[in-house]
């Protein structure tokens, strides 16, 4: 245990992750993978289709079982002590129909429920007429979950998550399946939390509207941290709209630092320009 994990003012690290090790169905995902974010950074998780990103967050959040490591999140082991109510997460899909019709009213206020609270806190209605607001869905309050398209869906979720005014924020593929205005209005929200002190984690395929806010990327691969330091710069050639993708797919080492966004990195780095 480190001495030093919180100070005064709370945690330093935000999420405090080490040696962490993942076996699934009988194969090993994760391979003792580090993850420290200091409280109040975001933090990009990037990599390849089944490269690690979804397992590594559903282990930091205790949603998979460690077979090696420790992860602290807020200062706190994971575990009953864990500080659920401070944090908000959005899954890459919505969990599977219980066949039970909910609002999203019901779903966003679900959001603010924890531990033995049964009932929402006071005032508990603006806030969830906010959090529907900032994903585009004021007007959508009394419609069932279940009716809405897989973009309306993820809108819920990101606001159930947003309702807590979280202060760790873990978003799995956010702006997937996500229109562009949408999704601008959603970044200007989460640039707020941070602005607030909050801290992200955020996996992406390719930082987009994110960019700005992005401040440190980790890129797995084969279940492996193979990145540990700058975003990736988006690379002049490939902003250009004549560009075309005649990549080498190699598959190299990034460099420790500052990955150029490539030939040779995007691929690497599952972020290939639009
Ligand atoms: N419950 C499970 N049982 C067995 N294998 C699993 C399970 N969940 C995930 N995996 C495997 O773990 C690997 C990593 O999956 P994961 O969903 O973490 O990848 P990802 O990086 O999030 O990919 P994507 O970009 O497609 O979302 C994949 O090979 C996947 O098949
Ligand atoms: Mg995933």
């Amino acid at each position: 245990m480190s001495a030093d994990r919180t100070d005064a003012t709370g945690p330093t690290n935000a999420v405090e992750a080490h040696g962490v090790e993942v076996t699934l169905g009988g194969s090993r995902i994760l391979l003792g993978v580090d993850v420290v974010v200091p409280a109040g950074e975001v933090v990009a998780l990037l990599g390849t289709n089944g490269s690690g990103k979804s397992t590594l967050v559903r282990a930091l959040l205790g949603a998979v079982p460690l077979s090696a490591g420790t992860v602290h999140l807020l200062g706190e082991p994971l575990g009953p002590r864990a500080p659920w109510s401070r944090i908000g997460y959005v899954p890459q899909r919505m969990p599977a129909s219980s066949g039970v019709s909910a609002t999203a009213v019901e779903v966003v206020a679900s959001g603010l429920l924890h531990g033995r609270a049964l009932r929402p806190p006071r005032g508990w209605r603006t806030r969830v007429r906010a959090a529907l607001d900032a994903v585009g869905m004021a007007g959508h309050e009394r419609r069932p979950v279940q009716e809405m398209s897989g973009g309306q869906q993820q809108r819920v979720l990101i606001a159930r998550a947003l309702v807590r005014e979280p202060e760790l924020l873990v978003l799995d593929e956010p702006t997937s399946g996500i229109d562009v205005p949408t999704q601008a209005t959603f970044v200007d929200t989460v640039a707020r939390l941070h602005g607030q002190g909050a801290t992200v984690v955020v996996i992406l395929h390719e930082l987009g509207p994110f960019e700005p806010l992005i401040q440190r990327a980790v890129v797995l691969r084969h279940g492996r941290v193979v990145h540990d330091g700058l975003p990736p710069r988006p690379r002049l050639d490939h902003a250009g709209a004549t560009h075309h993708h005649e990549h080498a797919h190699h598959d190299p080492d990034p460099p420790p630092t500052g990955p150029a966004l490539g030939p040779t990195l995007g691929p690497t780095l599952g972020m290939e320009a639009p």
